[in-house]
């Protein structure tokens, strides 16, 4: 057997989960043949065609990139039925994170993060297409597909649903509702406790006085070994309402599911949804309903960033990579040029496309796939590639 050189998995774990490396994380590798392959067929003009591609959120591993996968290929069905309609591409956006909130192993729908008291979720979603059109929520409880609310909301005079209201609106809309809590985000949450009550504690949280602001029914737990206990509480009184759980290997830190659409007609539409951060009071919300943050739609392309919340609003990324992919500029280059100010500690990733091509960029690693009209790309058969 080949001797596997073990740089091509450096690269991919620190910066190439994705089609190219950020140059937040020192230099940029000279691109493969790979890279190039991708790069020069999308700068065809007569290949330009209908894309989708889709993210499991930064930090998930490519080895979970069958995800993405199949939730373009039922994007791209969407797509194919509604060909020609309007709304084409919002319709193959939301068949695209439906698929992703389902599934248990990524940050959205099932499968979200828990809030600090060990019990409590709070989604958010968002959905914008190229007549500008733009809807999100934050902070609703139990519904399975919060990206369907913020579908609603995009039909609405209003760009912005939160907590109650948006909550009455699912409810109005009759949409499904679920236990959205699961065995493996228990376990995150374990690992962020762990964090949390470390001496000195972790990042910002050192510099807060958390257990001040504790805005939860629940008191604060005063260790970690009372937060420990909080979340064996929740595991049981799971396992008294039935609920199995889905069969998952131990997680990496991971964030919010993303989708970006070209329909063959070069209409463009970007979806999120997510659980929030991992550490998160009553209330936090991040970049994704925030328009021009988490994600960008227009004429001239789609956008849509995961990540450290805070920091993506900090740096406007997906308006800073649409100004610049409408100024002509490749997806890979606009995106570098959006997050160059963001750190690998705190993590972002970005999909793009224009009719100049797509690119999937992380500071870590991303579970990514794309689908055009003839080819399927993934970031794990990505990484293969470069390991040859
Ligand atoms: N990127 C998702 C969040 O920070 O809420």
């Amino acid at each position: 057997m080949r001797h596997r050189s073990p740089w091509p998995w450096v690269l991919s774990l620190v910066a190439l989960a994705a089609c190219h490396a950020t140059s937040s994380v020192g230099e940029v590798p000279a691109p493969t043949t790979h890279e190039r392959s991708v790069e020069r067929l999308e700068a065809d003009p007569a290949r330009v065609g209908p894309l989708i591609l889709a993210h499991g959120g930064q930090g998930s591993p490519a080895s979970r990139s069958d995800g993405p996968a199949a939730a373009v290929e039922r994007g791209f069905e969407q797509l194919e039925h509604h060909a020609g309609d309007q709304r084409a591409a919002v319709a193959a956006a939301i068949a695209t994170i439906e698929l992703l909130e389902d599934d248990p192993r990524f940050n959205a729908g099932t499968g979200a993060n828990l809030r600090l008291d060990g019990v409590s979720i709070e989604a958010d979603a968002a959905i914008m297409d190229d007549r500008e059109r733009f809807g999100a929520v934050a902070g609703i409880a139990g519904i399975r597909h919060p990206i369907r609310v913020a579908e609603a909301v995009a039909d609405s005079p209003h760009l912005l649903l939160v907590g109650d209201g948006a909550q009455k609106i699912a409810a109005t809309l009759g949409l499904e509702t679920r236990d959205l809590a699961t065995p493996q985000a228990r376990a995150k949450l374990e690992r962020g406790y762990a964090r949390l009550f470390s001496e000195p504690a972790d990042g910002p949280w050192a510099q807060w006085d958390w257990r001040a602001h504790w805005n939860f029914e629940t008191p604060a737990p005063a260790s970690l070994d009372e937060a420990m206990a909080l979340l064996r509480a929740a595991e049981l009184a799971a396992a008294d309402d039935g609920e199995s759980g889905p069969q998952v290997t131990p997680d990496q830190t991971q964030d919010t599911v993303g989708v970006v659409v070209r329909t063959a007609q070069g209409r463009y539409a970007a979806a999120l949804s997510t659980g929030g951060t991992t550490l998160a009071i009553h209330g936090r919300v991040g970049d994704v309903p925030i328009l021009g943050a988490g994600l960008y739609a227009g004429p001239d392309g789609a956008v849509a960033a995961t990540g450290k919340g805070e920091a993506i609003i900090r740096e406007r990324v997906a308006a800073r990579v649409y100004d610049l992919l409408a100024r002509g500029h490749l997806p890979k280059d606009a995106i570098n040029a959006a997050i160059r100010e963001i750190s690998p500690e705190e993590g972002v990733g970005v999909i793009a496309v224009s009719q100049q091509g797509w690119s999937a960029v992380a500071t870590s690693q991303m579970a990514w796939a794309a689908r055009d009209r003839d080819q399927r790309h993934r970031a794990d058969t990505f990484i293969q590639h470069r390991d040859r």
